[in-house]
């Protein structure tokens, strides 16, 4: 496409905007199960008119934007709050990558600083988000994944025999995104503490929803700043916090440690360059919006509607474990879990719910379908069983559906030359920009 000679109108570009919008996957309706936090239209129109008066807005300048100090600083204070720190240090992000990006700079410098470590290395379980590896490519630290206990939470005695002295942080997850376990964060921190170590608790998911369902009282082992020896925390504010895309918290215990995060340039012509995280301009819509949304919903509305997912999570798991064939993997604490099938291909039971409009989230090693549960879903448990029960019944009979997905799927899962499997995936990213014009193709 070339870049438009002409102007076009508002009533030209709004009809094309939706109708390609309206094309996308049925999130408002429950067919998807990642992605989308949607939390009902009243917490939505909240968002977008927060939103919408800050649109044009910018983190980048607070002395400009003192309204988004403010924001920032208070949904700063109001997590740490929540997350049993109220002092805490932190800063609003991009997003969960973003946050653990930053924790793992600032696990690095601190190291460089305080212990003179020049060849620093981190620890996560294989369970742990691929955001510590991104961290890990591009700040240059040596990343150990570590194995997990039966019950699919990390073995804390690999961690401990994978700590050396150039260790400058441990990481666990409260829950992990793929079976929605937490991981023994008080004994990880434990260790950590012990040998001098930072430890980082991935909350991305959990932050904005496991102290609900505390409230509700399930149980919740311990993995916010009540165990010593937890230095820093992710928050993502645009997943269970129900805020616009683009909002996420990090928090630090100690002030000082935080400091390793920032980055400033003191000789630059344009003046004198500071910023806390790895943006330059940041939306203040984001931040406005995350505001709006913690005193919309408050603890009540937080409760309100932890309660409607926990309901709706235990309704699935049932469901799903009562067909013969599946069967929901390890003790998911939350809303987040994974089921696969000892007898058949549970891509290709993927592949018949695509049939039927689901989208089911794919994963491997072992090879089985995520489900993250939102309030959204209260709705679909009936529907969503019976079609997963027919799907199941139909690939025991015939095997896989037509689509050939399963085959590519089962294909990647088996294959030992991973970094063939890792080009698969650089080459489909490839496609999805910028895509070569067929030359056969006319106008
Ligand atoms: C546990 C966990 N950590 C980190 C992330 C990364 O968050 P984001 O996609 O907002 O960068 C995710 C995303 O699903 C996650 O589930």
């Amino acid at each position: 496409m070339q870049f438009p000679q002409k102007s076009a109108s508002r009533e030209e570009i709004t009809p094309r905007i939706t109708d390609a919008i309206s094309r996308d996957a049925n999130w408002r309706g429950g067919k998807i199960f990642s992605l989308v936090y949607f939390a009902g239209d009243d917490v939505a129109d909240v968002l977008k008119e927060a939103y919408t008066t800050a649109f044009y807005t910018n983190g980048l300048g607070p002395g400009a934007f003192k309204s988004l100090k403010k924001f920032e600083s208070e949904v700063i204070s109001m997590t740490g709050d929540l997350l049993h720190h109220p002092e805490a240090a932190g800063n609003m992000t991009s997003g969960g990558t973003e946050s653990i990006l930053m924790a793992v700079k600032t696990a690095r410098d601190w190291a460089r600083a305080e212990k003179e470590i020049a060849h620093p290395q981190i620890i996560v379980p294989v369970t742990a988000h691929p955001a510590f590896d991104k961290a890990a490519h591009y700040l240059d630290v040596d990343i150990v994944h570590t194995p997990l206990r039966d019950d699919l939470r990390a073995d804390v005695d690999a961690i401990r025999r994978a700590i050396t002295d150039n260790t400058v942080l441990v990481a666990g997850s409260a829950p992990c995104y793929p079976f929605g376990v937490i991981d023994p964060i008080a004994e990880i921190a434990g260790l950590a503490a012990g040998r001098g170590v930072l430890c980082h608790v991935d909350a991305c998911l959990g932050a904005y929803l496991l102290p609900f369902i505390e409230r509700l009282g399930y149980a919740v082992p311990p993995w916010d700043f009540r165990v010593p020896g937890v230095t820093s925390i992710s928050a993502d504010l645009h997943k269970y916090g129900y805020s616009a895309r683009g909002a996420s918290v990090v928090l630090y215990r100690d002030r000082d440690v935080r400091r390793h995060q920032f980055f400033a340039v003191s000789d630059w012509p344009g003046g004198l360059y500071g910023s806390p995280t790895l943006a330059g301009s940041r939306p203040g819509g984001a931040i406005a919006a995350a505001w709006a949304v913690l005193n919309f919903l408050g603890v009540e509305g937080y409760t309100r509607l932890a309660r409607v997912i926990m309901d709706t999570t235990a309704a699935l798991i049932e469901g799903i474990n009562d067909i013969p064939q599946l069967k929901v993997l390890g003790r998911p604490e939350m809303s987040v879990f994974a089921f696969a099938s000892g007898s058949l291909d549970v891509y290709a039971v993927a592949d018949a719910l695509d049939e039927a409009g689901w989208h089911p989230d794919r994963q491997q090693l072992p090879p089985s379908l995520h489900c993250m549960v939102t309030p959204v879903h209260d709705t679909i448990v009936q529907p969503f069983l019976s079609d997963l029960r027919r799907a199941t019944e139909y690939v025991a009979e015939n095997g896989a559906v037509s689509t050939g997905r399963a085959a590519t799927y089962g294909m990647l899962d088996k294959m030992s030359d991973r970094a063939a499997v890792r080009n698969v995936v650089l080459d489909s990213i490839d496609r999805l920009t910028g895509a070569k014009r067929d030359p056969a193709a006319r106008d």
